[in-house]
């Protein structure tokens, strides 16, 4: 057991701890006090860097710009999160190649900086408890003010952070929350996006309660075989900030996959006052059903707070039971057999949405690579985003969780192990990763560094084992010499043999492997226009180390010593290329989620599915006679081909290989016949399109949830008049939506477009300072004529409301006006905010003779909706106004704020090789959702999806 501190005080404590297997008594069931509430909505948006950090030195709480309560950011955009603003800037050639030529970074600091504010309310019933800002990421660089307080700092753009905001909150009513983005440093040579691009949450507990990231549960096994009773270990960190100390009772229930009880366990505890105590517990699982990416069934442990009679605290965990190990001679075991790693390595942005990913998909992500035959995940070169990791244990996927640091100073090991607190639970993650390709990697210093991070990882998780990934080969110095497992990148072939002859204690995995660069549907590189071809050939390899899909993984297969590997990359990924190409086309699949033929070469050795795919299309006018290289990737013993109804011979299938047939080229239809034991199984043709005649658009799913937040993923295809994709097609498509949903990005694959990803919907709003004031002393405030709409103030003496107080003296009345004139457009907005900078006393504010509000504060800046008040043409103000004390008056300044405008966007894009993606988002109301797309000489679609399942997650208001 061990004890910390929360905030430096440190008491005796003692407590007890008691294993019983009993049931809970309903009657003590009484409402808990902790809520998850999503932040994701409603947020307001600026780029620019005005206001600098808006930090005070050293003073809490006196912050300036957009950090103040009382900024005014109507005139700024709105946006969800998660976000990421640099999908939507416009591809530069001189910006960073790295980062897909989009225009942020050093050289362009106008673009480097966002701010993001948002309100939340808290009640007074709020008070006494814990309140937690929670971010999933920020790229990068973050500041966070709660109430013009600074409540932390993370420069890291991958961690997860949160900060208890419980002393700086407002508990009747408004609060604050603006966060400063700076993305100008990058961390990796790749896209990494700028935002606030992971989820934000507001989180409440009661004052004891389970600390943040403090459940860990894991299951053992005799032996680590998974026979019998799975023994479940659990952990639980409270807190308690209470001043006093706090007598804990913790009730445990696990919960089989079906949702059953399967067993209990109880332990007490007694927690100093401001402090943490971790209690270590055992239940027993008697033949549990276990987790792997083919069975992702999950147990769920329900862990309840009692103290003096009351739920402190009920935090529900998902995990699996499953044993995992590493042997050197016989590579990675699940569940007591060999299971070899079928992997593939990917960064986390996707077309349309750049990093910002919504958690539809990532599930979308996993499907797709799982569909190939894919078992596992790296997370190159990061921490992940937390919904990946739940996609992979619901829908079975293993992951490598990458740290982007390898460092083994303070801060970063702090980070490091909020990773490992963060991810531990996670059935899917199997294997933690330290870094990648380090310049000290072979170094002594890098020996050390690998090994402070893996002792720390090992002692927060005794369940899984370290690696690092390694570009050196046969080199058994830094970071290699230490790390549980070996990791290779590369130098498949010689180098890893020798090394495994030369340290065979050591087992081994393939981290990266590969690097193929291969453009859908292109099948002669072309390097003007930025295109590689699709053929698994040596002439798309980069650079020496790197190889084809079938080289590393025919290695691979063939050595029962290695673990199996993860190819570069999985998805296509914004930069990391030259210009033309703002995309690294090293992925099995594109940008947009459509397979290039690789893709069919890893299922065919990969997945239990049977396999038939042809390679290239045949569109091939003008080639008439001239051999085109076609090849076959199956699983099947045997294929035949066919040209036309011509065989071109039948052959035998090698394993882990393919199939190749030189054919002379004549429009028609190319078949393929697959055999087993000489028995036809399957045909699969290619056929010389028509041309294109039609769109067809085809959803990934119909019905999604009305959350504003879910997705369906609509594929659209440009097809011949016989409903035949056409495999070269490139017509530019437009699209229109109608009902609750909207689109959020567009993509197809192409390495090389610089079309927009997001076309913005919103014309920014504007304010419009109100100078021209009249302004005539009257003997008091009730009941004016001067107010009226018609009233002539014509001979009245001008009044200057933009000074720090005056013009008038104590115990004075005045009535001010001034005139304004609005366009019928101006009026489409609704609502138009009308801003006083103060109001010294007392004010009524009439526009056209109505009243439409009061001010009762000097300090106050009064700010009234006018919207149903006014209309087209001229529009009076006039503000009666009674000072009491000193000077008084209008003063700092009046103003009109007109909100953004909501303009239809004009969302279009190119198809690329018959092919484009619309990324449609559910709004918050149930309904149907019409996505309709036409192009110049096609036929139209359209396509319904309908909205109706799970209403929004509770939110946090504003
Ligand atoms: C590796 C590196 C990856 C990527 C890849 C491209 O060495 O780890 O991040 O850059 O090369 O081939």
């Amino acid at each position: 057991m061990k004890k910390t501190n929360l905030m430096g005080y440190v008491a005796k404590c003692s407590m007890a701890v008691a294993l019983v297997l009993t049931f809970l008594s309903p009657a003590r069931a009484q409402q808990t006090s902790r809520e998850k509430l999503l932040m994701d909505f409603g947020w307001k948006f600026h780029l620019g860097n005005e206001w600098g950090t808006a930090e005070a030195p050293i003073n809490l709480c006196v912050s300036s710009g957009p950090a103040r309560p009382d900024f005014n950011d109507s005139s700024w955009g709105t946006v969800n999160l998660p976000h990421d603003w640099a999908v939507a800037l416009p591809f530069d050639r001189n910006a960073p190649a790295d980062h897909g030529f989009k225009p942020i970074g050093r050289k362009f600091p106008q673009n480097s900086v966002g701010w993001y504010r948002r309100t939340f309310t808290l009640s007074a019933e709020d008070a006494g408890k814990r309140i937690w800002i929670e971010f999933g990421g920020v790229y990068r660089d973050s500041l966070v003010y709660v109430n013009n307080c600074l409540v932390g700092r993370q420069p890291r753009g991958y961690s997860s952070f949160r900060y208890d905001i419980t002393d700086v909150a407002n508990y009747s009513g408004k609060n604050t929350v603006a966060v400063r983005v700076d993305a100008s440093r990058f961390e990796g040579w790749f896209y990494e996006g700028a935002g606030i691009y992971r989820h934000v949450w507001l989180v409440k507990t009661a004052p004891l309660a389970v600390a943040p990231d403090g459940t860990f549960v894991y299951s053992r096994f005799k032996n680590n075989v998974p026979q019998g009773p799975g023994e479940i270990n659990i952990e639980t960190r409270l807190a308690n900030f209470l001043s006093n100390s706090a007598e804990a009772e913790l009730d445990y229930e696990i919960l089989d996959p079906d949702g059953r009880k399967v067993a209990t366990s109880r332990a007490t505890a007694t927690v100093a006052p401001s402090g943490t105590w971790d209690v270590k517990q055992k239940a027993y699982v008697g033949s549990p059903v276990l987790w792997s990416p083919e069975t992702p069934r999950l147990y769920k442990l329900v862990t309840t707070i009692h103290s003096g009679g009351k739920i402190m605290d009920r935090v529900e965990t998902e995990f699996g039971i499953r044993t995992l190990a590493f042997d050197p001679d016989q590579g990675f075991f699940l569940n007591g057999k060999r299971y070899v790693i079928k992997g593939t390595a990917n960064h986390q942005d996707h077309a349309g949405v750049g990093s910002a990913l919504p958690d539809a998909l990532q599930y979308f992500r996993v499907r797709t690579l799982k569909e190939m035959g894919d078992n596992a995940i790296r997370t190159a070169h990061n921490e992940p985003t937390e919904e990946l990791l739940e996609a992979c244990d619901h829908l079975g996927m293993l992951v490598m969780d990458e740290s982007r640091v390898f460092a083994s100073d303070a801060q970063d090991l702090g980070l490091l192990e909020n990773q490992v607190r963060r991810d531990r639970n996670h059935a899917s993650v199997f294997l933690w990763s330290v870094g990648n390709e380090e310049p000290l990697q072979s170094e002594p210093t890098g020996a050390r560094v690998a090994r402070t991070m893996q002792t720390l990882i090992h002692q927060l998780d005794p369940s899984r084992s370290v690696t690092y990934a390694a570009s050196v080969g046969n080199e058994f110095t830094g970071a290699n010499s230490v790390t549980d497992v070996r990791g290779w990148n590369y130098h498949t072939g010689k180098a890893m043999d020798e090394y495994h002859a030369a340290h065979p204690q050591q087992p081994n995995i393939g981290t990266e492997t590969a690097s193929i660069l291969t453009t859908r549907g292109i099948y002669t590189v072309d390097k003007a226009q930025g295109y590689q071809s699709a053929y698994d050939d040596s002439e798309n390899l980069p650079r020496d180390d790197t190889t084809t899909a079938e080289w590393w993984w025919t290695y691979y297969a063939a050595r029962p010593w290695s673990s199996g590997g993860f190819a570069w990359t999985g998805f296509d990924y914004r930069g990391e290329n030259d210009w033309p190409d703002i995309n690294a086309n090293y992925g099995i699949i594109d940008m947009a989620g459509f397979p290039k033929d690789d893709y069919f070469y890893y299922q065919s050795w990969w997945s239990d599915k049977a396999v038939l795919h042809l390679l290239p299309h045949w569109n091939w006018n003008g080639k008439e006679g001239q051999n085109i290289d076609v090849r076959c990737f199956s699983n099947w013993d045997e294929v035949e081909l066919f040209l036309n109804g011509v065989s071109l011979g039948k052959k035998a299938m090698p394993r882990n290989s393919h199939l190749q047939w030189m054919v002379p080229y004549a429009p028609g239809t190319l078949m393929a016949r697959g055999y087993k034991n000489g028995k036809l199984m399957a045909e699969e043709k290619v056929e010389t399109t028509g041309s294109p005649a039609a769109i067809k658009l085809i959803p990934d799913r119909t019905t999604i949830d009305p959350d504003g937040e879910d997705l369906s993923l609509i594929t659209v295809a440009v097809t011949d008049a016989q409903g035949r994709v056409v495999p070269v097609a490139d017509n530019l498509v437009s699209f229109d939506i109608s009902g609750g949903g909207k689109i959020i990005g567009v993509g197809n694959g192409d390495p090389s477009s610089h079309e927009p990803d997001v076309y913005l919907k919103d014309a920014p709003g504007k304010e419009v300072t109100l100078n021209d004031w009249r302004t005539r002393l009257v003997p008091d405030t009730r009941d004016r004529p001067e107010v009226a709409e018609a009233f002539s103030d014509a001979d009245w003496d001008r009044g200057d409301v933009n000074t720090e107080s005056g013009p008038l003296r104590e115990n004075t009345s005045a009535v001010f006006r001034t005139h304004f004139k609005l366009a019928a457009e101006d009026l489409a907005a609704g609502s138009i905010k009308l801003r006083f900078g103060m109001i010294d006393d007392d004010g009524w504010v009439f526009v056209n003779g109505q009243l439409v509000g009061e001010s009762h504060d000097w300090r106050a800046s009064p700010t009234f909706d006018i919207g149903k008040f006014i209309h087209a043409g001229e529009n009076t103000i006039a503000v009666a106004v009674h000072n009491g004390d000193g000077d008084g008056g209008i003063n700092k300044g009046v103003s009109l704020t007109f909100p953004n405008k909501a303009v239809p966007a004009n969302w279009k894009r190119r198809v690329f090789n018959g092919l484009a993606q619309v990324i449609v988002q559910s709004g918050t109301e149930p309904g149907e959702i019409r996505l309709t797309a036409h192009a110049e000489g096609l036929i139209g679609n359209t396509v319904a999806i309908t909205a109706n399942g799970h209403p929004p997650r509770p939110q946090a208001l504003p």
